[in-house]
């Protein structure tokens, strides 16, 4: 199946899910409930999402389990977006093609929109919607969420970042920041595919890891390299926010064709990953060409 087939219906259920899970318009405190929204519901790709019930569905997961865990990944990406657009972080004024949170609203609500996603995207998982999910299942689904956002997961690649600007790194030092920041929300959204279906082989898992973890850190390394050769329209942020910061990336520790070539090493080395499993994966293995042939 092409690969817009395959995204276009999961995407679009996303969005009804979220629709569903997100506060009201006319929600107290409109302005807050507003901005989550607004920022929620904008055109992303939805990505992780889709790697969440792909996943789900080649280890016979039905979509009506994965909507929750779907849906939370999908809300805390949200908030890390928000934050990272802040001031104090990138300082960006357009992110999918419409102004950033607080230049929509103001500071203040777009870090209390981030806070307030977070939030939501923990009690999305708790709440019982559908009764196939067992709270094992459940419970099992925080721990890796929670793991993969917190200070030794997405924040900590956010902080690393931060710290790194203005300074050389080695690559090794530049991937685990693009593991972190990048690679474990996306490996989660893997894992909690696997998990919707209930099973729980650890081999199967470690496999499945190495497949996310290759392409969570492809997918950041072709964002690089979008933020030079991408234009601001296609991207729908800032083109050349990266360099403007003086930011760390594959392509300018690299060069731009070893960038590219390390991309697609990824590619194949997450393709190489999924050859130990004997379900069809073939629909991830498109993911992974969707990720580093994508142009926004
Ligand atoms: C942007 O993520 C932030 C990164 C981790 C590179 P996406 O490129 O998935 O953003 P949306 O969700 O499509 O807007
Ligand atoms: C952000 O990386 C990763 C997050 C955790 C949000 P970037 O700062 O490169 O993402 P963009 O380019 O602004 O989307
Ligand atoms: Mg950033
Ligand atoms: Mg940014
Ligand atoms: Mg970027």
């Amino acid at each position: 199946m092409m690969i817009e087939n395959i995204l276009k219906p999961l995407q679009s259920r996303t969005n009804t899910t979220l629709e569903k899970f997100l506060p009201l318009e006319n929600q107290e405190p409109r302005r807050l409930s507003n901005a989550m929204r607004y920022s929620v519901l904008a055109p992303g790709k939805r990505l992780r999402p889709v790697l969440t019930y792909l996943t789900g569905q080649v280890f016979g997961a039905p979509l009506s389990v994965s909507d929750a865990p779907a849906a939370a990944v999908e809300l805390i990406h949200a908030y890390s977006l928000i934050h990272d657009d802040l001031p104090a972080m990138d300082d960006d004024d357009l992110r999918r093609g419409r102004p950033t949170c607080h230049k929509q609203y103001d500071e203040a609500t777009a870090i209390l929109a981030g806070d307030a996603l977070q939030a939501l995207a923990v009690e999305v998982l708790l709440k019982n919607q559908d009764v196939s999910l067992s709270d094992e299942s459940r419970l099992n689904m925080l721990r890796v969420l929670t793991s993969a956002s917190g200070s030794q997961g997405m924040v900590a690649g956010q902080a690393l970042d931060l710290a790194a600007v203005g300074r050389v790194l080695t690559i090794e030092e530049l991937e685990n920041i693009h593991r972190h920041k990048t690679g474990d929300l996306i490996s989660a959204s893997v894992v909690l595919g696997y998990l919707a279906s209930g099973q729980k082989d650890s081999t199967v898992l470690e496999h499945l890891k190495r497949y996310a973890m290759c392409i969570g850190l492809a997918f950041q390394v072709q964002d690089d390299i979008l933020d030079i050769e991408g234009t601001t329209e296609e991207i729908g942020k800032p083109q050349g926010s990266d360099a403007e910061l003086s930011k760390p990336t594959y392509p300018n520790i690299l060069g731009m064709s070893k960038a590219k070539e390390t991309a697609l090493n990824l590619r194949n080395e997450a393709i190489a990953a999924l050859d130990f499993l004997p379900e069809d994966t073939s629909v991830l293995a498109q993911i992974a060409d969707f990720i580093i042939y994508r142009k926004k």
